[in-house]
């Protein structure tokens, strides 16, 4: 072996001690958790039920057979996997969700607090974009069989361009990413952000804020763990 080999070896492992901080959620202490749903016990994430009461249905779910109903606003759906729907999940890091579109329909700009998405086109054709931090857009046209990453906490949004529907499965590094909307966080918020801080904050009159707000008012759902 020689030195420069070594060198680099010694280099790839510090980075891969050190890389732990660039991870979403924290290690498992053993096999699996299964969550305890029902346990009043408050930790980070869920408590687990016994080991010996696992059972293989503990680590099985069917939540993304179907897709949900695209019948609204947004024409589309996101069907959720998170430790919440599927207990086997607690403590492992990962979670996955299906999103169906109907032609035209969109998922609005929205950020996963915890996690990085990994999302992978099974039907029809998207548009996906996410914004760094320097306000830049990345976007790709994807049709099935392609995916596209949006890295943990930057806002993206994704478009069914048509034609026919379309749906997308994505993957997270953690057990419930979390999300917030902009558009429900910003004008839809319980108790509401005061119109007067918007009008400024988007440099319009008053009037052009009350009436985005009256267009999220009873779509309070920013707290439903979506795509
Ligand atoms: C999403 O789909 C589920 C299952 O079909 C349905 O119960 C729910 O109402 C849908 N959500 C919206 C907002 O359409
Ligand atoms: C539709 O988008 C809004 C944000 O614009 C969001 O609050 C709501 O949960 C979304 N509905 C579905 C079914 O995804």
């Amino acid at each position: 072996m020689n030195t420069n080999y070594e060198l680099f070896l010694c280099t790839t492992l510090l980075v891969l001690v050190f890389l732990p901080c660039y991870r979403a959620d924290p290690d498992p202490l053993q096999d699996f958790c299964i969550a305890d749903p029902k346990s009043g016990i408050t930790v980070n994430g869920f408590a687990c039920k016994a080991a010996r009461a696992a059972q293989s249905s503990d680590f099985f779910s069917s939540a993304l057979r179907k897709g949900g109903s695209t019948d609204n606003p947004n024409g589309s759906n996101a069907t959720r996997m998170d430790v919440t729907v599927f207990p086997g999940l607690n403590t492992l890091g990962v979670s996955m969700n299906r999103v169906d579109f109907e032609e035209g329909g969109i998922n609005p700009p929205h950020v996963h607090p915890r996690a990085s998405e990994v999302g992978y086109v099974a039907e029809g054709i998207l548009y996906v974009g996410i914004l760094s931090t320097e306000n830049k857009l990345y976007s790709k046209i994807l049709k099935a069989g392609e995916s596209f990453v949006m890295p943990r906490g930057l806002l993206h949004f994704q478009y069914n361009m048509g034609p026919g529907k379309a749906t997308q499965f994505v993957s997270f590094d953690s057990q419930k990413p979390g999300i917030a909307f902009a558009p429900q966080t910003l004008f839809g918020s319980k108790p509401e952000i005061p119109t007067e801080i918007l009008a400024k904050a988007f440099r319009v009159d008053a009037d052009i804020i009350e009436y985005i707000k009256s267009k999220f008012q009873d779509d309070c759902s920013s707290g439903v763990e979506a795509a």
